[in-house]
Protein backbone atom coordinates (compact mmCIF):
# COMPACT_ATOMS: atom_id res chain seq x y z
CA UNK A 1 0.00 0.00 0.00
CA UNK A 2 2.56 2.55 0.91
CA UNK A 3 4.52 1.80 -1.92
CA UNK A 4 1.50 2.11 -4.41
CA UNK A 5 1.20 5.77 -2.85
CA UNK A 6 5.10 6.48 -3.19
CA UNK A 7 4.83 5.65 -6.95
CA UNK A 8 1.79 7.81 -7.12
CA UNK A 9 2.73 10.67 -5.53
CA UNK A 10 6.51 10.39 -7.43
CA UNK A 11 4.87 10.08 -11.13
CA UNK A 12 2.55 13.23 -10.12
CA UNK A 13 4.90 15.20 -9.33
CA UNK A 14 6.92 14.21 -12.08
CA UNK A 15 3.89 14.75 -15.13
CA UNK A 16 3.20 17.77 -13.62
CA UNK A 17 7.32 18.84 -13.25
CA UNK A 18 9.47 17.10 -15.70
CA UNK A 19 12.31 18.63 -17.28
CA UNK A 20 11.41 18.72 -21.23
CA UNK A 21 14.41 17.40 -22.65
CA UNK A 22 15.65 16.69 -25.72
CA UNK A 23 16.05 13.06 -25.56
CA UNK A 24 13.31 12.78 -23.49
CA UNK A 25 11.07 13.46 -27.02
CA UNK A 26 11.23 9.72 -27.95
CA UNK A 27 11.73 6.16 -26.62
CA UNK A 28 14.46 5.65 -29.56
CA UNK A 29 17.14 3.97 -27.67
CA UNK A 30 20.06 5.29 -29.70
CA UNK A 31 18.75 8.91 -27.81
CA UNK A 32 18.60 7.16 -24.61
CA UNK A 33 22.04 5.42 -25.03
CA UNK A 34 23.71 8.43 -26.61
CA UNK A 35 22.20 10.52 -23.83
CA UNK A 36 23.13 8.13 -20.92
CA UNK A 37 26.94 8.18 -21.82
CA UNK A 38 26.99 11.72 -21.80
CA UNK A 39 25.27 12.56 -18.74
CA UNK A 40 27.38 9.96 -17.19
CA UNK A 41 30.48 12.58 -15.88
CA UNK A 42 28.51 15.77 -17.12
CA UNK A 43 25.63 18.14 -16.19
CA UNK A 44 22.28 18.18 -18.28
CA UNK A 45 22.78 21.72 -19.21
CA UNK A 46 25.89 20.85 -20.57
CA UNK A 47 25.41 17.73 -22.25
CA UNK A 48 22.22 19.47 -23.84
CA UNK A 49 23.69 21.56 -26.72
CA UNK A 50 26.43 18.97 -26.99
CA UNK A 51 23.31 16.57 -27.49
CA UNK A 52 21.69 18.16 -30.01
CA UNK A 53 25.34 18.49 -32.08
CA UNK A 54 26.38 14.70 -31.98
CA UNK A 55 22.55 13.62 -33.28
CA UNK A 56 22.84 16.05 -36.37
CA UNK A 57 26.91 14.87 -36.76
CA UNK A 58 25.27 11.21 -36.54
CA UNK A 59 21.53 10.91 -36.72
CA UNK A 60 21.33 6.72 -36.70
CA UNK A 61 23.93 3.89 -35.49
CA UNK A 62 25.20 3.21 -39.05
CA UNK A 63 26.70 6.78 -38.71
CA UNK A 64 28.56 6.21 -36.27
CA UNK A 65 29.53 2.99 -36.60
CA UNK A 66 31.49 4.87 -39.78
CA UNK A 67 32.52 7.74 -38.48
CA UNK A 68 35.85 8.55 -39.28
CA UNK A 69 37.71 9.11 -35.74
CA UNK A 70 38.89 13.06 -36.15
CA UNK A 71 34.87 13.61 -36.42
CA UNK A 72 34.14 11.45 -33.60
CA UNK A 73 36.75 13.33 -31.17
CA UNK A 74 35.22 16.80 -32.43
CA UNK A 75 31.74 15.74 -31.32
CA UNK A 76 33.09 14.77 -27.92
CA UNK A 77 35.45 18.02 -27.66
CA UNK A 78 35.16 19.51 -24.44
CA UNK A 79 33.24 16.59 -22.55
CA UNK A 80 35.93 14.49 -21.61
CA UNK A 81 36.65 10.87 -21.01
CA UNK A 82 36.91 10.08 -24.67
CA UNK A 83 36.72 6.34 -24.12
CA UNK A 84 33.56 6.95 -23.60
CA UNK A 85 32.89 8.20 -27.17
CA UNK A 86 35.39 5.57 -28.66
CA UNK A 87 33.09 2.68 -26.55
CA UNK A 88 29.89 3.77 -27.94
CA UNK A 89 31.51 3.43 -31.90
CA UNK A 90 32.75 -0.14 -30.74
CA UNK A 91 29.57 -0.72 -29.62
CA UNK A 92 27.73 1.06 -32.56
CA UNK A 93 29.85 -1.44 -34.77
CA UNK A 94 28.83 -4.80 -32.53
CA UNK A 95 25.46 -3.93 -32.73
CA UNK A 96 25.36 -3.72 -36.72
CA UNK A 97 27.99 -6.50 -36.64
CA UNK A 98 26.98 -9.42 -34.36
CA UNK A 99 22.92 -8.00 -33.48
CA UNK A 100 22.16 -7.10 -37.14
CA UNK A 101 21.30 -3.53 -35.80
CA UNK A 102 18.64 -4.86 -33.52
CA UNK A 103 18.88 -3.65 -29.75
CA UNK A 104 19.13 -6.57 -27.12
CA UNK A 105 15.87 -5.35 -25.63
CA UNK A 106 16.81 -6.91 -21.44
CA UNK A 107 19.18 -5.17 -19.24
CA UNK A 108 21.69 -8.25 -19.29
CA UNK A 109 21.39 -8.33 -22.75
CA UNK A 110 22.55 -4.86 -22.94
CA UNK A 111 25.27 -5.05 -20.69
CA UNK A 112 27.10 -7.38 -23.35
CA UNK A 113 27.55 -4.13 -25.20
CA UNK A 114 30.68 -2.32 -24.89
CA UNK A 115 30.80 0.43 -22.81
CA UNK A 116 27.64 -0.39 -21.31
CA UNK A 117 27.42 -1.31 -17.49
CA UNK A 118 24.81 -2.02 -15.15
CA UNK A 119 23.49 1.79 -14.49
CA UNK A 120 23.25 2.13 -18.53
CA UNK A 121 21.92 -0.59 -19.46
CA UNK A 122 18.99 -0.45 -16.91
CA UNK A 123 18.41 3.45 -18.15
CA UNK A 124 18.03 1.81 -21.65
CA UNK A 125 16.06 -1.05 -20.50
CA UNK A 126 13.75 0.91 -18.55
CA UNK A 127 13.34 3.91 -20.70
CA UNK A 128 13.51 2.46 -24.06
CA UNK A 129 11.94 -0.55 -23.66
CA UNK A 130 9.91 -0.79 -20.57
CA UNK A 131 11.56 -3.29 -18.89
CA UNK A 132 11.09 -2.70 -14.94
CA UNK A 133 15.09 -2.48 -14.32
CA UNK A 134 16.31 0.19 -12.00
CA UNK A 135 19.12 2.66 -13.01
CA UNK A 136 21.37 3.08 -10.50
CA UNK A 137 23.16 5.88 -10.45
CA UNK A 138 25.20 8.19 -7.47
CA UNK A 139 21.87 9.54 -7.31
CA UNK A 140 19.43 6.59 -6.98
CA UNK A 141 21.96 5.50 -4.47
CA UNK A 142 21.37 9.39 -2.34
CA UNK A 143 17.62 9.33 -2.71
CA UNK A 144 17.03 5.63 -2.17
CA UNK A 145 19.14 5.35 0.77
CA UNK A 146 17.41 8.66 2.58
CA UNK A 147 13.72 7.37 1.90
CA UNK A 148 14.92 4.04 3.03
CA UNK A 149 17.18 4.42 5.33
CA UNK A 150 19.31 1.70 3.54
CA UNK A 151 22.76 1.52 5.57
CA UNK A 152 24.55 -0.62 3.19
CA UNK A 153 28.38 0.93 2.27
CA UNK A 154 27.57 1.93 -1.45
CA UNK A 155 31.66 1.88 -1.59
CA UNK A 156 31.18 -2.05 -1.90
CA UNK A 157 30.62 -3.61 -4.76
CA UNK A 158 27.97 -5.85 -4.08
CA UNK A 159 25.79 -2.96 -2.40
CA UNK A 160 24.42 -2.22 -5.96
CA UNK A 161 22.81 -5.49 -5.97
CA UNK A 162 21.30 -4.42 -2.70
CA UNK A 163 19.84 -1.35 -4.11
CA UNK A 164 19.01 -3.40 -7.31
CA UNK A 165 17.05 -5.61 -5.19
CA UNK A 166 15.27 -3.15 -3.01
CA UNK A 167 14.09 -0.63 -6.35
CA UNK A 168 12.86 -3.19 -8.40
CA UNK A 169 10.20 -4.25 -5.94
CA UNK A 170 9.42 -0.28 -5.87
CA UNK A 171 9.16 -0.22 -10.32
CA UNK A 172 5.65 -0.12 -11.10
CA UNK A 173 5.22 -1.74 -14.35
CA UNK A 174 3.42 0.26 -16.18
CA UNK A 175 5.84 3.13 -16.23
CA UNK A 176 9.59 2.31 -15.47
CA UNK A 177 11.41 4.63 -17.43
CA UNK A 178 9.47 7.76 -15.96
CA UNK A 179 9.86 6.16 -12.58
CA UNK A 180 13.58 6.16 -13.36
CA UNK A 181 13.34 9.64 -14.86
CA UNK A 182 11.53 10.58 -11.72
CA UNK A 183 14.19 9.95 -9.42
CA UNK A 184 16.97 11.36 -11.61
CA UNK A 185 14.83 14.57 -11.48
CA UNK A 186 14.50 14.42 -7.75
CA UNK A 187 17.77 13.74 -7.28
CA UNK A 188 18.54 17.19 -9.34
CA UNK A 189 16.20 18.77 -7.66
CA UNK A 190 14.73 18.40 -3.95
CA UNK A 191 16.98 15.64 -2.85
CA UNK A 192 20.84 16.89 -3.91
CA UNK A 193 23.92 16.35 -2.45
CA UNK A 194 24.65 19.63 -1.06
CA UNK A 195 21.29 21.37 -0.98
CA UNK A 196 18.84 19.55 -0.33
CA UNK A 197 15.16 21.05 0.30
CA UNK A 198 13.77 18.14 1.55
CA UNK A 199 10.71 20.07 3.33
CA UNK A 200 9.34 20.84 0.00
CA UNK A 201 9.89 17.71 -1.44
CA UNK A 202 7.23 16.13 -3.34
CA UNK A 203 8.57 12.49 -1.41
CA UNK A 204 8.99 14.07 1.81
CA UNK A 205 6.33 12.08 3.71
CA UNK A 206 8.35 8.98 2.44
CA UNK A 207 11.28 9.94 3.40
CA UNK A 208 12.35 7.96 6.31
CA UNK A 209 15.80 9.79 7.13
CA UNK A 210 14.50 13.01 6.97
CA UNK A 211 11.38 12.53 9.00
CA UNK A 212 14.32 10.91 11.43
CA UNK A 213 16.68 14.19 10.75
CA UNK A 214 19.21 11.85 9.85
CA UNK A 215 19.75 13.02 6.14
CA UNK A 216 23.06 14.08 6.25
CA UNK A 217 23.95 10.01 7.64
CA UNK A 218 23.05 9.08 4.00
CA UNK A 219 24.07 7.41 1.70
CA UNK A 220 26.56 5.78 3.93
CA UNK A 221 30.10 5.39 2.70
CA UNK A 222 32.68 3.58 4.82
CA UNK A 223 36.01 4.83 2.81
CA UNK A 224 36.75 8.34 2.16
N1 LIG B 1 20.84 12.03 -15.60
C1 LIG B 1 21.14 10.82 -16.07
N2 LIG B 1 20.19 10.38 -16.91
C2 LIG B 1 19.26 11.35 -16.97
C3 LIG B 1 18.04 11.51 -17.67
N3 LIG B 1 17.59 10.55 -18.48
N4 LIG B 1 17.34 12.63 -17.48
C4 LIG B 1 17.82 13.58 -16.67
N5 LIG B 1 18.95 13.51 -15.99
C5 LIG B 1 19.68 12.40 -16.15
Amino acid sequence: AKTKAFQTTLLDWYDKNRRELPWRKDHDPYHIWVSEIMLQQTQVNTVIPYYHRFMKMFPTIDDLARAPENQLLKAWEGLGYYSRVRNMQRAARQLLDDYDGKWPQTKAGLQELVGIGPYTAGAIASIAFNQPEPAVDGNAFRVFSQLLEIEADITKPQTRQLFETVIRKLIPHDRPGDFNQAIMDLGASYMTAKNPDNENSPVRAFNQAYLDGRVADFPVRSKR
